[in-house]
């Protein structure tokens, strides 16, 4: 399951929601087509954009031409993420033509980066959303309904920010996404993350657990608590928990049988919450643990804050107190100076922990960032053979991992129909997808399946 992936992929909204909107009592009279890039952070906010303008009579559809409305919601982690939004609204404003009344909009990071630029350079944009400003989204789209073209990009001031955290809408899934923190202050040297997500605020504890049990009371099972950085949650404000301890307090909400969380640092996992995989049942035993390198030379020069030997004790502690413990993680290759030991040493690192899923990225220089002064002079061809030779070590790893849990036994949450007729599918609590023939009416509940055969991205199991 790829919790932490950053997607190359639009991602389209799955029919389940689309139904799930149609249900609620709004009157939808308009169309919106929307397109998601990047992480966690942006689907969660694409839901957000969805319920919002579903409130404004639009229901959402997969096919741009005969949309109201366009949004992209754009990521900017890696390079040439402007020159490929440019490219998509390029391409996607041709249904624009024929003097159609089509509004063009672009939320996420890319917006925040670009702001007012986008509307000066391309006439047919009308709204540009930036990542703290998606509050004004029912007003710009209703002044853009008028004909006004309208950027917002203004970063909010952290005490107002509190108050304007997503709250939860009324679908009814099984598994949710609850904020717990927003925006980063890290400032690893190659990430824009923080330039466009803005600085770190975490959200009030009592908000969060209200949320959790209002999610609870309408039959959500499973809670992603999520933030660019939860496991530095409330380390800034004397007042709040730390991130151990909201997660045993979500622990205690009745209803919720499942919790997982994404994504961490490992400079923040602390002791207090590794022992929480030894001791909280409801904590997934999945976690996303990004290292980026496995060489303390890079490690520095990138601004991590710890050493491959920190790291992988905290890995250690980890699977010692959860044998079946599965890390993922995510790998930059070609970091500016990155020698050939170096690389090495990341292969080691990966032979050490076992990942059973990895993303890796090559090093591209964000413009702003520390490392995009350093000099990037890695060839290309040396880059990609790198990432190739990871990518190989990783499918072997996935395999061999995967095949040891034929045979076993797995609590899996049932989410939906599985991808043959007659089968359904879910998720195993270690995060894997489990395909398996059963009978829809166990959509929502935890069940036990034998797990038959592994393939590269999922399981097949038995009753
Ligand atoms: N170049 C390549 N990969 C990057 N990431 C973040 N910034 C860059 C960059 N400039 C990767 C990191 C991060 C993931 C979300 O994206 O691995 O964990
Ligand atoms: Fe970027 Fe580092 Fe913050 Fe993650 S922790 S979002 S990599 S700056």
């Amino acid at each position: 399951m790829k919790l932490l992936n950053l997607r190359l992929r639009p991602i389209h909204l799955t029919l389940k929601a689309f139904i799930a909107y149609k249900v609620r009592s709004t009157m939808f009279d308009k169309l919106l087509y929307i397109e998601t890039f990047g992480c966690q952070m942006n689907v969660n906010d694409s839901e957000r954009i969805v319920s919002t303008l579903a409130d404004l009579g639009y229901a959402p559809t997969n096919d741009p031409a005969s949309a109201d409305m366009i949004l992209l919601n754009t990521c900017s982690v890696r390079g040439g993420a402007e020159e490929k939004v440019y490219k998509r609204l390029a391409n996607l404003r041709i249904y624009k033509r024929d003097g159609k009344k089509q509004i063009i909009a672009v939320g996420g990071c890319v917006a925040q980066q670009e702001g007012e630029e986008l509307l000066r350079k391309l006439p047919y944009v009308d709204l540009v959303i930036g990542t703290h400003n998606l509050h004004l989204l029912s007003d710009m789209v209703r002044g853009a309904e008028r004909g006004e073209r309208r950027s917002e990009t203004t970063f909010i001031d952290n005490d107002q920010r509190l108050d304007l955290f997503p709250s939860i809408r009324g679908e009814s899934r099984l598994s949710r996404f609850v904020t717990v923190m927003q925006g980063c202050d890290n400032f690893c040297s190659y990430c824009i993350v923080p330039f466009v997500r803005g600085r770190e605020i975490s959200r009030r504890s009592a908000d969060i657990l209200a949320e959790v049990r209002q999610l609870a009371g309408e039959g959500v099972r499973e809670v992603i608590l999520l933030g660019q950085n939860v496991n530095s949650y409330g380390l800034k404000t004397e007042r709040e928990p730390t991130f151990a301890e909201l997660l045993r307090q979500v622990a205690e909400i009745e209803g919720i049988d499942r919790i997982r969380f994404t994504t961490s640092h490992p400079k923040d996992m602390s002791d207090e919450l590794i022992a929480c995989f030894g001791d909280v049942p409801k904590l997934s035993g999945q976690i996303h643990l990004p290292a980026q390198s496995g060489s303390d030379a890079v490690l520095k020069r990138m601004g991590r804050g710890y050493s491959r030997g920190t790291y992988l004790d905290k890995v250690h502690k980890l699977k010692a107190l959860r044998l079946d413990i599965v890390i993922t993680g995510d790998i930059i290759v070609g970091f500016p100076g990155e020698t050939d030991e170096d690389f090495e040493q990341t292969l080691s690192l990966m032979e050490e922990v076992r990942y059973i899923d990895l993303f890796s990225f090559v090093y591209s220089p964000r413009p702003g960032t520390k490392a995009a002064e350093l000099n990037d002079d890695l060839p290309r061809a040396v880059k990609m053979a790198r990432l190739n030779s990871l990518m190989e070590l990783q499918r072997r790893h996935t395999s061999e991992i995967s095949r040891t849990y034929v045979g076993s036994t797995m609590t899996v949450l049932v989410e939906g129909e599985g991808k043959l007729p007659g089968q359904i599918s879910g998720k195993a609590d270690i995060g894997r997808i489990v395909n398996f023939a059963g009978d829809s009416s166990l959509i929502g509940s935890f069940v036990e399946v034998k797990i038959v055969k592994a393939y590269p991205n999922s399981l097949l199991g038995e009753l």
